[in-house]
């Protein structure tokens, strides 16, 4: 189906190496939630369970999404990335560490939410280091647009977690959580409790750049 916005990846997937597309072949079926058209996801099938659902939205090479299902047993994880080989990089990290409450989704997060996804299902969202579109601000993954897409999924008292090593990025993205209603900051500019140092944070700090983090609850 045709959607409006313009995207905040890179058209570009990169190659996948032989290793992880047999990782991709072998394991996707145990881990992978493939979207079918008009089949809205059953996420208690999907998990075996019903618990709270936290979003890691582009992932990259999975580390945050790995850390925080370690951290929380008791949440189901949904990682959600366009990217095939950082798909594969955090497939292979789902399986050595032996999880079972994570499930990956491949495709953008907004059309997902838009197509799949009928009731307000998040109770956690995670969206760190989302550039590579610092300085388009419409290809930007936060934009007021596309928060509202997130509140609509999101269930009252979530929490929604942002981190940039950009600048004008940070800014623009609290201009537009300050304009959605019923989002109130918390520990606002503290960094997120269980958010390792991935390389997109580890290449700002070598650069000099401050990293912001913010976060919210929403409760509409
Ligand atoms: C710079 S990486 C950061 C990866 C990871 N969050 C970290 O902190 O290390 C941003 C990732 O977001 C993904 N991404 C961007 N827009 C997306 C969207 N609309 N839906 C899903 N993934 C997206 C990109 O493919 C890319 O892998």
């Amino acid at each position: 189906m045709k959607h409006p916005w313009k995207p905040s990846y890179l058209r570009n997937q990169g190659v996948l190496t032989p290793a992880q597309r047999r990782i991709l072949r072998e394991h996707w079926s145990s881990y992978g939630i493939t979207l079918d058209y008009g089949t809205p996801i059953d996420w208690a099938e999907q998990f075996g369970r019903n618990a709270p659902m936290l979003f890691d939205i582009g992932f990259g090479r999975g580390e945050s999404l790995v850390s925080v299902a370690k951290a929380r047993p008791d949440w189901n994880i949904v990682g959600v990335e366009v990217h095939r080989p950082g798909i594969a990089w955090a497939l292979r990290r789902v399986m050595a560490e032996n999880l079972t409450n994570i499930r990956l989704i491949r495709g953008d997060i907004l059309w997902l939410l838009t197509d799949f996804v009928t009731s307000p299902i998040i109770s956690e969202m995670r969206i760190f280091f989302p550039e590579p579109w610092p300085r388009a601000p419409e290809r930007r993954l936060v934009r007021t647009d596309t928060l509202e897409t997130f509140a609509n999924a999101s269930v009252p008292g979530a929490v929604w977690r942002f981190a940039t090593d950009d600048s004008t990025y940070a800014a623009h993205a609290k201009n537009a959580f300050n304009s959605v209603m019923y989002l109130e900051p918390i520990d606002e500019e503290t960094r997120c409790p269980d958010r390792p140092i991935t390389v997109y944070e580890s290449k700002g700090q070598q650069a000099g750049r401050t990293i912001t983090d913010l976060q919210y609850r929403y409760n509409g």
